[in-house]
């Protein structure tokens, strides 16, 4: 976790999917260095919840319900938002989903919602939030990728095109907006354990066996990659723009693992 420096005190950061999961780390994370929060999340009573529960001392949060893939919504959450606060300092494009089917398999609809909601989302929050970042000369923009935005992943298609999307949309922001003090990354989380990924450690094994190829031995919580989008938003991170951090305990450098000499 970056040292509280009290440069998010006067930080107004909105969170989209923060109701949960990574989403609801990073709100914690960003409120625990003083940050005053918009949740957003399509799940509005979870985005008020997350907005009550993980606000403590000084910071401020307000939950706001909205379906990041509905432009109406996003600018009513931006409105709604520099309402109650006065300015927007950062985002995070945190909201996704993650339906599984083979590519022989996958319908149409399934494969429009996932981009729907993984990419068209953060394409309307930051143009939407950035507008008034714009105006107001700077601000910081996180998109949560995924390793499958480079590495395929079973059952995955519609993901991992997806995040290969939020990936070029970060460079794009990055180059389009850089001279309007917008700086633009992305983090991309390996083997994580959330709601979104229950079902699958749920299989018997199936997190002992995952956690055996990271280098790090463990299959990461919401908590271990929260504290690199505080990194990407704060002063410490002023000159990185464009790229992405990659927060996957090393899990994507042990190819040569399956060619290693019988012992
Ligand atoms: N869990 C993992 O293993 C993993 C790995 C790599 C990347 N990620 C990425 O991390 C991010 C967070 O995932 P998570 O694991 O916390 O998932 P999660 O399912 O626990 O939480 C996702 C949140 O997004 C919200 N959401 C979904 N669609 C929305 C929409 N249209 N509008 C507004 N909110 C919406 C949900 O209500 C939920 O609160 C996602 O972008 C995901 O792709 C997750």
């Amino acid at each position: 976790m970056v040292e509280h420096s009290g440069q998010f005190q006067s930080r107004v950061v909105a969170v989209t999917g923060g109701a949960q999961g990574l989403g609801r780390a990073i709100v914690a994370a960003l409120a625990a260095q003083g940050a005053s929060l918009a949740v957003l999340d399509r799940n509005g009573d979870g985005a008020q919840t997350a907005a009550a529960e993980t606000v403590t001392g000084g910071a401020t949060a307000i939950g706001v319900t909205c379906d990041v893939t509905d432009m109406n919504a996003v600018e009513a959450a931006v409105a709604e938002v520099t309402a109650r606060f006065g300015r927007v300092d950062a985002l995070v494009n945190n909201a996704g989903i993650l339906p599984r089917r083979p590519l022989a398999e996958e319908t149409v609809e399934t494969w429009e919602e996932t981009l729907r909601v993984n990419l068209r989302g953060p394409f309307l929050c930051t143009q939407k939030f950035g507008a008034v970042m714009k105006a107001q000369g700077g601000g910081a923009i996180v998109n949560i990728a995924s390793i499958g935005g480079t590495v395929p992943t079973v059952d995955a298609g519609a993901y991992c095109a997806s995040k290969a999307g939020v990936l070029a949309l970060t460079r794009q922001t990055a180059l389009e907006w850089g001279e309007a003090g917008i700086r633009a990354n992305a983090v991309s989380p390996g083997y994580m354990q959330t709601a979104m990924t229950e079902d699958r450690y749920a299989i018997p094994g199936l997190k002992e066996l995952r956690a055996s190829v990271v280098p790090l031995g463990r299959v990461a919580g919401p908590e271990d990659v929260a504290g690199a989008v505080v990194f990407l938003l704060s002063d410490e991170s002023s000159y990185i723009n464009g790229h992405e951090v990659v927060v996957d305990g090393g899990l994507t450098l042990t190819t040569t693992r399956r060619v290693s000499p019988p012992t």
